[in-house]
């Protein structure tokens, strides 16, 4: 078989980065590294009344709007369909039916304007929205705090990860949309605990911190959210700010006790904060109080954007892209990143 590697000179390259992995509808144009435009719609309001993500409604949604994101992306770069170089999008993890319209659309826009399309993994584009602040280059360790992930990452080079740990139940953001909702500050809940929080006493209430006792790097967030709901059973008149501030204190010591192990026995000094987590001012705040040199994206490419999965595309342009096979690319719902090198942190 032909491999017809194509090496992309970065240069003035126009990528077009989509992502509809959950339930926002993001497309972003990125020129030389440069984000152009980051648009993204948000479905929040609609899922709101479920108190959660409806991942059939979530697909209906990306399919109704993706056609008009594109365009107002295309608009706020000022540039035509014409001048995009290369396609890419989110190929996994995340809701099948969700990620099946932006691949599909990705697929066929790269196929018709006949152009490299490139699959990218969506916690790649996580990693990748580091990019966007320019002087921030592997080897680093990056902590993904999301409300589909919560994954400590080596990034030894771009496209060589290694998972040193990962929540073994809720992920981070999940565990605060939980916990708002007990405390009935509605969806998603992150944002709203901890404005509340921000008002109450964190020692108030003792919760334990997770996996307290390990060695390694895993995370765990139910057991907590548990404890919170059977506090609230017991004590319903609990100050609600209390309980927010108390939770908080306890899932950013869990974020930044694991993470900073791992900076210890690696060596490494540069870390990356991102997914919608790293927006809490919290968890800014402790790891602003270490010594390390930490880099959060700004927070429209923390959250899921389209401009991310472009960014991470760049850096497998410069490397070599078979023209063919990513148009073969299917959605997988489950994705390991996968990885090749030896863990510095665990060797
Ligand atoms: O990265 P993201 O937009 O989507 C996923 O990939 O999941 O992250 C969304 C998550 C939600 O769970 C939301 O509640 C949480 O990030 N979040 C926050 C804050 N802002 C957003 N959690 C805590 N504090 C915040 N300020
Ligand atoms: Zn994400």
């Amino acid at each position: 078989m032909l491999l017809f590697l194509i090496i992309f000179n970065l240069e003035a390259v126009v990528i077009l980065g989509i992502d509809t992995s959950c339930d926002d509808t993001g497309v972003g144009l990125v020129r030389d590294g440069k984000v152009l435009a980051n648009v993204v719609a948000s479905q929040t309001a609609l899922h709101a009344k479920y108190g959660g993500v409806m991942p059939e409604q979530a697909s209906r949604e990306h399919l109704t709007v993706i056609d008009e994101v594109l365009q107002q992306a295309l608009n706020e770069a000022d540039i035509k369909l014409a001048d995009i170089d290369a396609v890419a999008a989110t190929y996994g993890p995340g809701l099948v039916g969700a990620l099946l319209v932006g691949l599909n659309y990705a697929k066929a826009l790269a196929w018709s304007l006949d152009l490299t399309f490139v699959p990218i993994h969506h916690l790649e584009g996580h990693i990748a929205s580091s990019l966007a602040l320019g002087e921030v280059k592997p080897p680093f360790l990056c902590l993904i705090a999301s409300g589909g992930h919560t994954s400590l990452f080596e990034v030894a080079a771009w496209g060589d990860y290694i998972e040193l740990g990962k929540s073994r139940d809720d992920a981070a953001g999940e565990a605060f949309d939980k916990v708002a909702r007990l405390l009935g500050l509605g969806y998603p809940g992150g944002p709203a605990l901890s404005n509340l929080a921000a008002l109450g006493n964190p020692n108030a209430f003792k919760f334990t911190v997770p996996l307290k006792n390990q060695a390694g790097y895993d995370f765990s967030f139910s057991g907590l959210k548990t404890a919170v709901s059977l506090l609230l059973e017991k004590q319903a008149d609990a100050d609600k700010a209390d309980v927010a501030a108390s939770f908080q204190e306890v899932v950013v010591e869990s974020l930044v006790t694991v993470t900073l192990r791992a900076v210890k026995n690696s060596g490494y000094r540069k870390l990356v904060v991102a997914g919608g987590v790293a927006a809490n001012k919290r968890l800014r705040q402790r790891f602003a109080e270490s010594d390390l040199e930490v880099f959060f994206p700004p927070l429209a490419l923390a959250t899921d954007n389209g401009a991310m999965i472009a960014l991470a595309a760049g850096q497998k342009l410069a490397k070599g892209q078979n023209r063919q096979a990513g148009l073969s690319t299917d959605a997988l719902p489950y994705l390991p990143l996968a990885t090749k090198a030896r863990s510095k942190a665990s060797s």
